[in-house]
């Protein structure tokens, strides 16, 4: 099809202004506010179950049909298929993992982490980034930028070099893991470390893309979102086309945690799901905006009729103390999310719960996934981190389905790994061993 029946339309419900698709702005032109893609669904050719999505497997050798991300394009159908930019993204698994499910004293088939590790740069990422790049080619950016503490840089930097445009990626000085430094680097951005952290970055991107006309392509970009709706479709589909009870994921910048209550409530008006899971995200205790604004501030979506003030107020609060967000889950360590609005509706949406986890949590959780499971990167483990506190307090039940997802790759940080075997006296931790050079002191050691 070759004009999508899909626009842009601001969130504000006091405002409501809508624009083509052809158009970048990354925020209401009018009002400033956060930006959805809307579809006509009435003109869109959706198959009657989500079931018909999964006969694409058959046909892999077709470039969408392989992507786990244009698989599902009738549901974020907003560009012509020309313009759709893939590089095998969103071959992700969904692992049952008995073993870690025990450790926690769940039901053993209860317990699914969803492994975005799988993705091409090595973080889900990659699912925002093919669709922002689409909607990038659609409008012939020749350009493109982010602010990032790790994974969307290296991301955007595949993606850039992918499609032929420049990449310019904004860091906060050593605020980065070394694993997606290096990928940055190596896929040819340019990167330009910022005396300052991902906020100040955050800032300076939106500035410099406006001056310089360049594509920006951080979850500001509301395109980058709809390629994140389809962590939920793999979610579904591996579980029957049946929504888990709960799923699990960090909350930094906030996009995906919006991207998913946006599948859903889309899922739900199409009337292509019977039940919405219910949605947990989860906060480092350094960098706990979302959890602080909704427990203390009690902050909440209010049909789209947010307190400003009370935002505002909380980040005249964090100036003036002078805060700075600090966690070594360092892709999230975030004080201002951009997307903190839409996160709202999401909790509402799937009746959601937010918390805050600490680092030594986040570190424990982070062995014990890597220790039964694939592994992944801090951030990530916040996930296991919060599940034990809801279990613990019975949130969530023992015999309940709960999908975590796994955000990045365990080689993304490795700095941290390697910390926490081998340096630090906790419960999971497993140095390594040495020996002198003789066999029998050798075989003497092994367990
Ligand atoms: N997990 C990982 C591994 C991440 O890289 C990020 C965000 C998150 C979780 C949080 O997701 O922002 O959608 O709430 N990383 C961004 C970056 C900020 O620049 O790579 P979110």
């Amino acid at each position: 099809m070759d004009t999508p029946p899909a626009y842009q339309k601001c969130i504000n419900p006091k405002c409501s202004a809508t624009f083509g698709c052809e158009e970048v702005l990354f925020q209401c032109p009018t009002c400033g506010d956060l930006l959805d893609i809307c579809y006509d669904w009435n003109t869109v050719a959706l198959p009657k179950t989500l079931a018909d999505f999964a006969g694409r497997w058959a046909k892999r050798n077709e470039r969408l049909d392989f992507s786990g991300v244009w698989r599902f394009r009738e549901l974020l159908d907003f560009c012509p298929d020309r313009c759709k930019v893939s590089i095998g993204e969103g071959q992700t698994l969904l692992q049952q993992n008995g073993a870690l499910a025990a450790e926690l004293g769940m039901n053993p088939d209860g317990l699914f982490l969803q492994y975005e590790g799988m993705n091409p740069s090595g973080s889900f990422k990659d699912n925002g980034m093919t669709a922002a790049f689409s909607h990038a080619r659609m409008v012939g950016a020749t350009a493109s930028a982010c602010a990032s503490t790790g994974n969307t840089s290296a991301s955007m930097a595949l993606y850039a070099h992918s499609g032929g445009l420049k990449a310019t990626v904004f860091i906060g000085q050593g605020k980065i893991a070394f694993g997606k430094l290096s990928q940055a680097m190596d896929y040819g951005a340019q990167t330009i470390q910022i005396e300052g952290d991902f906020d100040d970055c955050m800032r300076q991107v939106q500035d410099v893309c406006r001056q310089l006309k360049i594509y920006l392509v951080n979850s500001l970009n509301p395109f980058r979102l709809e390629g994140q709706k389809t962590i939920m479709y793999r979610i579904i589909e591996q579980l029957g086309w049946e929504a888990p009870d709960w799923i699990i994921v960090p909350g930094g910048n906030l996009g995906n945690s919006s991207a998913f209550g946006k599948a859903f409530m889309e899922l739900q008006t199409l009337g292509l799901i019977d039940r919405v899971p219910r949605l947990a995200v989860i906060n480092a205790v350094g960098a706990n905006t979302l959890t602080e604004l909704y427990h203390d501030k009690k902050l909440r979506w209010n049909n789209g009729h947010t307190d400003n003030d009370a935002i505002k107020a909380y980040y005249d609060g964090l100036d003036a103390a002078g805060f700075r967000p600090h966690t070594v889950a360092s892709a999230i360590e975030i004080s201002r999310p951009v997307n903190l609005k839409k996160c709202l509706r999401a909790l509402e949406v799937c009746n959601g719960v937010v918390l805050a986890v600490t680092d030594e949590e986040i570190l424990d959780a982070k062995a014990q996934i890597g220790k039964t499971g694939l592994g992944c990167e801090p951030a990530s483990a916040a996930t296991i981190a919060g599940l034990k506190h809801l279990l613990a307090e019975g949130t969530i039940g023992k015999d309940q389905r709960v999908a975590c997802v796994l955000t990045g790759h365990p080689l993304k940080d490795p700095n941290a790994t390697v910390d926490y075997h081998s340096q630090m006296q906790r419960p999971f931790s497993n140095p390594p061993m040495h020996a002198a050079n003789d066999l029998d002191k050798i075989i003497a050691l092994i367990k």
